[in-house]
């Protein structure tokens, strides 16, 4: 059998074994505490879904739509992002939307920078796609995870054809200073390369900075791409449904690409965000309010910890946070789920620079289950030699 020699050389998604094994505990009745997974614990409310009953009785719920989604959808969408229409189109999620992105900017052995700690399915999609990724690693500013736009603007090269910024950033929680991220996207614009700005978390910054908008700098769209979703924004994960936010003149390039690789995005979902969803005050707004209170206590907990270091967060529901002993986070992470019932997951995933940290989830854990799980993690690191 002749296997693509990029995807076997791509990194395995590094959630799946530590979730195996956790799902052995749970099936031998052994609670497991979840601090792994970037999810939040809540559900559009149960009137959002009773709406949705007729719809689903409906002939037309259950067939493809237009490819670049349903008309009305994508109005509602792009009217809730303050973009043309025509300038947007609905996926079935943010990864499948960076995925198109890559097709329609690069070929193989092309460079795409990430910064490092890097969210994995972007460098797993670079990776098996043949491209190389690039990997400038995030500086250490008082405590918060910041890019250095000198040491970009050096790196650029002729193969270079895209740069990646996701704020609010998975894993670390930062949301970067503005000055930055702009900065950044005019070094894309005078490249004329493709910056593409992942803001699957725009709806839970938890700070008062500004939420960016690219489209100050590039309002034709020309070099920017923007990609979000609403798994993270109603709590609907298993959806898949997210969109992306490009210049109209590409958009008979992607058609191509999204004809083949998805037709459209699920039907039932298109029509529960736009015809639903939308039309409702958006719970993550409430949401946040709780997320914040939990980011404090976890603030707390930290600073209270011997062994793990508080590092900001500004957006999202976790942080990636370091600890004070040498042992592998893989390591660490995996003795932490056999020994204790607690997922965290390692700070290797993320990057070599991650190592030696752990990104922890409060997006599905509230403070009782926070104190109870970082008391442990804290106790096992302090138990531990240095390897
Ligand atoms: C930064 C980032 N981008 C994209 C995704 C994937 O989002 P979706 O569920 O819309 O594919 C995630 C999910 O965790 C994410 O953290």
């Amino acid at each position: 059998m002749i296997f693509n020699k990029d995807l076997l050389a791509t990194a395995e998604p590094p959630l799946i074994y530590l979730y195996k094994l956790a799902q052995n505990k749970r099936e031998k009745g052994i609670p497991v505490i979840d601090l792994g997974q970037a999810i939040p614990d809540m559900i559009p409310d149960m009137n959002s879904i009773r709406q949705l009953y007729p719809i689903l009785e409906e002939k037309k719920t259950h067939s493809y739509s237009a490819d670049l989604g349903i008309k009305e959808t994508r109005r509602k969408i792009a009217e809730s992002m303050n973009v043309a229409e025509e300038n947007l189109i609905i996926t079935s999620g943010a990864n499948n939307a960076f995925f198109q992105v890559l097709l329609l900017v690069s070929r193989y052995d092309d460079e795409i920078i990430v910064f490092s700690p890097f969210y994995f399915n972007h460098t797993m999609a670079i990776d098996m796609l043949g491209r190389k990724k690039r990997i400038l690693e995030m500086k250490d500013s008082e405590n918060e995870w910041c890019i250095d736009t000198e040491e970009l603007r050096k790196s650029i090269n002729k193969r270079t054809k895209a740069v990646v910024v996701v704020s609010p950033n998975n894993p670390t929680g930062a949301v970067f200073n503005k000055n930055d991220i702009e900065r950044v996207q005019e070094i894309c614009i005078e490249s004329d390369i493709a910056f593409i700005y992942d803001e699957v978390y725009r709806e839970f910054y938890l700070t008062d900075k500004e939420r960016y908008n690219p489209l100050y700098l590039d309002s034709s769209l020309r070099n920017t791409f923007i990609i979000g979703s609403f798994s993270k924004t109603f709590g609907i994960t298993g959806w898949r449904i997210g969109y992306l936010i490009v210049s109209s003149s590409y958009i008979p390039e992607l058609l191509k690409i999204q004809d083949t690789i998805q037709i459209c995005a699920p039907v039932p979902s298109q029509r529960f965000v736009g015809e639903i969803l939308l039309n409702r005050s958006p719970q993550s707004n409430d949401y946040r309010e709780t997320l914040i209170m939990r980011r404090d206590f976890l603030k707390n907990a930290l600073l209270k910890s011997r062994n793990l270091v508080w590092k900001s967060v500004d957006g999202a529901f976790f942080g990636l946070f370091p600890y004070k002993k040498k042992i592998p986070s893989q390591k660490l992470s995996l003795e932490l789920l056999k020994t204790h019932n607690i997922i965290v997951v390692p700070g290797a995933a993320f990057g070599k620079n991650a190592e030696f940290h752990l990104r922890i989830s409060f997006g599905n854990a509230d403070e009782k289950i926070l104190a109870n799980a970082i008391s442990i993690v804290d106790n096992y690191i302090e138990e531990l030699k240095n390897e």
